[in-house]
């Protein structure tokens, strides 16, 4: 339950969704727009029983789950119409479900059924959250903000993972697109984009616990001495993009990665 007033409540009276929002980043923020006075964050995840106990942790006066399959836009587009409905209006989307699937194969090994699985989520889904967000907002005359989750792997090629470094670079794509066409609406597009961070998706990949995940990739990083990064700094990072703090702020992709560049 939160229950710690914010030092300065940021998203006072906004309405916010947040995809992939019952584990690792997604939980993460949803709390953090929770605790800046958020009047309903909406948790939009595959994952049914993990998600309705995010909601009610964070508190069910102004927290709910919806089951969504981001991959299917018949359902985004359910989720957005139906927080509309409930709750007058979207202000915030945080599109931030992804998944990840082989990481060794490069071009030569390059499994392409995979990809397209990949790419549902990844690419389709995130665009798809942009499409309907941005649908309700014009039509609402909301000057919202929409944030996507890309990834440190958007800057980068690399002998490994290469449907997934392309998916985070087909993100950055859409942010920048989608700024353009929403932005005569007063709306805001853009992505953050993290390092590794120890969630679920990649302790799960890696097979290793938080703590050996977050070694393993130690020496990665240009900031030293300051211990890992974590979800709490990405959530710091889309709050800022999700608040007026970032009015001007549109169509930029926003590192959040302790200069970290992989070497491997
Ligand atoms: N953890 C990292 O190091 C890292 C770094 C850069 C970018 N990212 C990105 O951050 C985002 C969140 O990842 P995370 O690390 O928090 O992983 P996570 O696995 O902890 O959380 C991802 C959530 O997305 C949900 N999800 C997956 N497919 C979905 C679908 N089709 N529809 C709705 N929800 C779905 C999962 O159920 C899960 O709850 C992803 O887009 C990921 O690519 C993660």
């Amino acid at each position: 339950m939160i229950s710690k007033p914010s030092q300065i409540a940021k998203l006072q009276n906004k309405v916010a969704i947040v995809t992939g929002g019952a584990s690792g980043l997604g939980e993460e923020t949803a709390r953090r727009f929770a605790e800046h006075g958020a009047r309903a964050v909406v948790i939009a995840d595959i994952q049914e029983e993990k998600g309705q106990q995010v909601a009610e942790s964070i508190g069910l006066h102004c927290c709910t789950f919806i089951k969504c399959d981001v991959a299917d836009e018949e359902q985004v587009k359910s989720l957005v119409d139906s927080t509309v409905e409930r709750h007058g209006q979207l202000d915030i989307m945080f599109s931030n479900a992804g998944i990840v699937s082989k990481c060794m194969q490069d071009i030569l090994t390059f499994d392409l059924s995979a990809y397209e699985k990949l790419f549902s989520v990844n690419v389709r889904g995130m665009a798809a959250c942009v499409k309907h967000a941005g649908r309700v907002m014009v039509e609402g005359g909301v000057k919202g903000s929409i944030i996507c989750t890309a990834s440190v792997m958007a800057n980068y090629g690399t002998g490994a993972a290469i449907d997934y470094v392309m998916s985070k670079h087909a993100v950055q794509g859409l942010i920048r697109c989608a700024s353009k066409g929403l932005g005569e609406h007063g709306i805001r597009v853009n992505c953050v984009a993290p390092g590794p961070v120890a969630t679920p998706m990649i302790c799960g990949r890696l097979q290793m616990s938080a703590e050996d995940t977050e070694r393993c990739f130690e020496a990665e990083f240009a900031i030293k001495k300051s211990g890992f990064l974590k979800a709490r700094h990405v959530a710091d990072a889309v709050l800022f993009l999700a608040s007026d703090d970032s009015v001007f702020v549109t169509g930029h992709s926003l590192a959040v990665d302790a200069g970290y560049i992989p070497t491997n």
